[in-house]
């Protein structure tokens, strides 16, 4: 294949990134992203504040541009996010106990239930355990709620729109050591144990120098699936330039491409330009759009090498 998504599309595989929605009036952005993806992330429009800015009034706007634009263009869109400790409205951030629960539960239910169909995953919770080496779940209002609010949100997930695929989804769970990463393989093993709705996992992916790609990458990846879920690399970034990054990035879509259940990629952003990282220069197109070393050694990966 001659573009990410034609060369990934050979395996099986789909390849994606987010979208912010205030650039789709951007002809430069849109015609790369348009060219080069074919699974679409909202980068914030998805989002608790984005979706629910007061209780039970729901705000779909931008949210919609994003799928609009990803079903008109043929692509698939990835659900990001429905139960998060960040990023909430702040009406929800001072809330507690069993109203947040019941205020939690009502907001993936009519989230999942407006994109009922149009989703291809969902991530329905995301970043739930603690940095570090603890392995325990992350301190949060959703948390304080009960140690079953995952499972909660997931089942009302399920209900909402019983054909998205639903993923819970985190960063810093590459490394197949880590606390935190054997904390959501437990997760996971304890819900396809006990039948709670789950199909994928969803690693971040956002390596830097203090957390690079790991030598067991793969190993984690085909660990995950070896549960019986899916796993996709949703939010993938790597810092760094030239044959270096491009080394990480051929390095990452080689150990999913040997998993089978790895089913696809997305990056976090377009270009160098449209990161979340206020500096440096972690994606595959530079400012100005031009295929960066990363772009390359990621084609040809997904091309078979
Ligand atoms: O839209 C407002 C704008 O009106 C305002 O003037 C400006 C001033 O701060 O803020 C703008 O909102 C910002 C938004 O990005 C859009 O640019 C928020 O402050 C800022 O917090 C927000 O950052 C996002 C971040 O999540 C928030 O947690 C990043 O764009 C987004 O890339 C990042 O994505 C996360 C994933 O959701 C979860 N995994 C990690 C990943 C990277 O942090």
């Amino acid at each position: 294949g001659s573009t990410l998504q034609a060369a990934a599309a050979e395996s099986g595989r789909y390849f994606g990134t987010a979208i912010a929605a205030n650039k789709l009036s951007e002809s430069a952005y849109t015609t790369i992203a348009n060219r080069e993806f074919n699974m679409i992330t909202a980068e914030n429009e998805m989002k608790l504040d984005a979706t629910e800015p007061n209780q039970n009034q729901f705000n779909f706007t931008n949210g919609d541009r994003i799928v609009s634009w990803a079903r008109s263009n043929g692509k698939q869109v990835r659900g990001h996010t429905l139960a998060w400790h960040s990023q909430q409205p702040g009406w929800m951030q001072n809330m507690s106990g069993s109203a947040l629960r019941s205020a939690m539960l009502n907001h993936v239910t009519q989230v999942a239930t407006h994109y009922r169909g149009q989703i291809h995953s969902w991530d329905v919770v995301n970043e739930a355990f603690a940095d570090g080496s603890s392995g325990a779940r992350r301190d949060s209002n959703l948390q304080r709620t009960g140690n079953d609010w995952i499972e909660a949100a997931f089942r009302a997930a399920r209900a909402a729109d019983p054909n998205a695929k639903l993923c819970y989804n985190d960063y810093n769970t590459d490394d197949w050591t880590h606390a935190k990463t054997q904390a959501v393989y437990n997760l996971v093993r304890d819900f396809k144990a006990r039948g709670v709705p789950i199909d994928c996992v969803g690693l971040q992916s956002h390596f830097n120098s203090q957390s690079p790609v790991p030598s067991n990458y793969q190993t984690t990846l085909s660990s995950f699936a070896a549960l019986g879920v899916d796993v996709q690399i949703t939010e993938l970034d790597i810092e760094g330039s030239g044959s270096a990054q491009a080394d990480n990035y051929r390095r990452v879509v080689e150990a999913c491409l040997a998993v089978s259940r790895c089913t696809g990629i997305s990056v976090w952003g377009v270009r160098d330009t449209d990161s979340w990282r206020a500096s440096g220069t972690p994606l595959l197109f530079d400012g100005n759009g031009n295929k960066k070393a990363a772009y390359t050694s990621t084609l040809n990966a997904l091309n078979g090498g």
